[in-house]
């Protein structure tokens, strides 16, 4: 198993080593950050290939953080169980003291966590967003240089937010036979006028619950997000003409977040305006228009507000208009609480090769640097993983891509990928 030699980074042997160096993020009253220059991130290695990736990640991190801030500011790694590693080790697969670390600390990263199927096995990724209300996945989508489905890639540069806790997510669902199904069956029909051609005997029923106070702290994250970056063409997309009590519901309250004073004058609805500086435009957009528009003209949008399915959809298309998920980083984010992963799986077809791509783990850092306010690193990432594929350097995935379209390309392990990435660190 590949290990980073880093000093900084902390193994879990017997219980998770907090360092009398490190210092504990903390959280302000108005749910900002209160960063030291040591402080302790805790990081989930993951199953699969989450022991190749992140360490890969560690070492492009922690070069960027010294070549940036030249021992002034450390990351101290501490490591936590979950998954295989945590059933293994303690017998449970997401243990209490993981939990715990993971309180303390407000910001942690994670490799990704198989849901073995079948066996009773809860995930491990609803319970944290559960434990943790990361009520915002969000998911940058941009190209770096890798070989794409489509052409001229650059123009894909936006943000989709997808709501994490609510809609089908949090439904219920009665399967078509059984009691419960026709009991809510019977409800529908004789008490709130569904008709019986519509609800049949073998009728199957999802509920789906969507909630303007799940949905405005949802939005106004990614409002807040797209004005402190200057981001100008903001979308709230979903099927509001025909589930408008939900998704019609989402993008009513999604306007009326722009009413409010925090956004008012800044935040504009008119879809014939051009927004002026400091000012961003929320406009609605169907979700299958969407679908289609990223596909025909993707420079068209900057932010994507959506709820959870549609942001499932959206986020994978964007995904994989520039290579695929491989690419994407992902940070889920409530009130403070961030939790920094990859977006693919465990990819056990390839585990214990080395040839697993950490692109999606390492940009995923890059992020986690941006939302500790250490933008100068993370934006030393950006530049080193560019150069490095421009260089036509990458994992056997990339360079097999690049060799695909005729270019000629190095395939490298894992760790020598990100050997070369953290040589680039200017
Ligand atoms: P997967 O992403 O693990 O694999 C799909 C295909 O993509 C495989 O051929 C794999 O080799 C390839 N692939 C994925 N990541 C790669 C990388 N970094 N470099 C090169 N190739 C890569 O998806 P799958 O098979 O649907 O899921 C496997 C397990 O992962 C399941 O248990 C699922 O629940 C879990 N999963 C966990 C996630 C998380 O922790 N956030 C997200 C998605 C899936």
């Amino acid at each position: 198993m590949a290990k980073t030699a880093f000093e900084n980074v902390y193994y879990w042997e017997g219980k998770a080593q907090i360092p009398q160096e490190g210092q504990f993020i903390k959280l302000k009253e108005d749910n900002t950050l209160e960063v030291p220059d040591n402080p302790i991130i805790p990081f989930v290695e993951g199953d699969g290939i989450g022991p190749e990736i992140t360490p890969a990640m560690i070492l492009v991190v922690n070069t960027a953080v010294e070549k940036t801030y030249n021992g002034s500011k450390r990351i101290h790694w501490v490591e936590v169980l979950a998954g295989d590693k945590a059933d293994e080790k303690v017998g449970e697969r997401l243990p209490q003291e993981t939990l715990d670390v993971l309180k303390e600390s407000i910001v942690a990263i994670k490799g990704p966590l198989g849901t073995p199927v079948g066996k009773g096995v809860k995930s491990i990724n609803s319970a944290l967003r559960r434990a943790f209300n990361y009520y915002s996945a969000v998911r940058p989508v941009y190209w770096m240089g890798q070989p794409t489905p489509i052409p001229n890639p650059e123009r894909v540069d936006l943000v989709v937010f997808r709501e994490n806790t609510d809609d089908v997510y949090a439904g219920i669902e009665f399967f078509s036979g059984t009691p419960e199904a026709q009991k809510v069956r019977e409800f529908l029909i004789k008490e709130m006028g569904a008709s019986e051609e519509g609800f049949p005997e073998d009728v199957g029923i999802t509920v789906k619950p969507m909630s303007e106070f799940k949905t405005k702290r949802h939005v106004r994250k990614a409002l807040r997000y797209a004005l402190e970056n200057g981001k100008k063409n903001v979308a709230v997309i979903g099927k509001g003409n025909i589930m408008k009590a939900t998704e019609g519901a989402f993008i009513n309250w999604a306007f009326e977040v722009a009413e409010e004073p925090e956004f008012k004058g800044k935040v504009i609805t008119d879809p014939e305006a051009e927004p002026g500086e400091g000012q961003v435009k929320l406009v609605k957009v169907i979700t299958d228009q969407m679908l289609m528009q990223l596909v025909l003209r993707p420079e068209a949008w900057d932010v994507i507000i959506a709820e959870n399915l549609n942001g499932d959809y959206v986020s994978d298309l964007a995904a994989s208009l520039i290579g695929g998920p491989g690419f994407v980083p992902s940070g889920n984010i409530g009130d403070g609480y961030a939790l920094f992963e990859s977006t693919h799986g465990t990819a056990w077809d390839i585990a214990g090769k080395g040839i697993a791509n950490p692109l999606s783990i390492t940009l995923s850092g890059a992020m986690m640097l941006e939302y500790l306010g250490w933008k100068e690193a993370a934006d030393k990432i950006y530049e080193a993983v560019r150069k490095t594929l421009a260089d036509r350097i990458g994992t056997p995935d990339i360079a097999g891509g690049f060799q695909k379209q005729g270019i000629e390309a190095k395939a490298v392990g894992t760790m020598e990928f990100a050997e070369e990435i953290a040589k680039r660190i200017a």
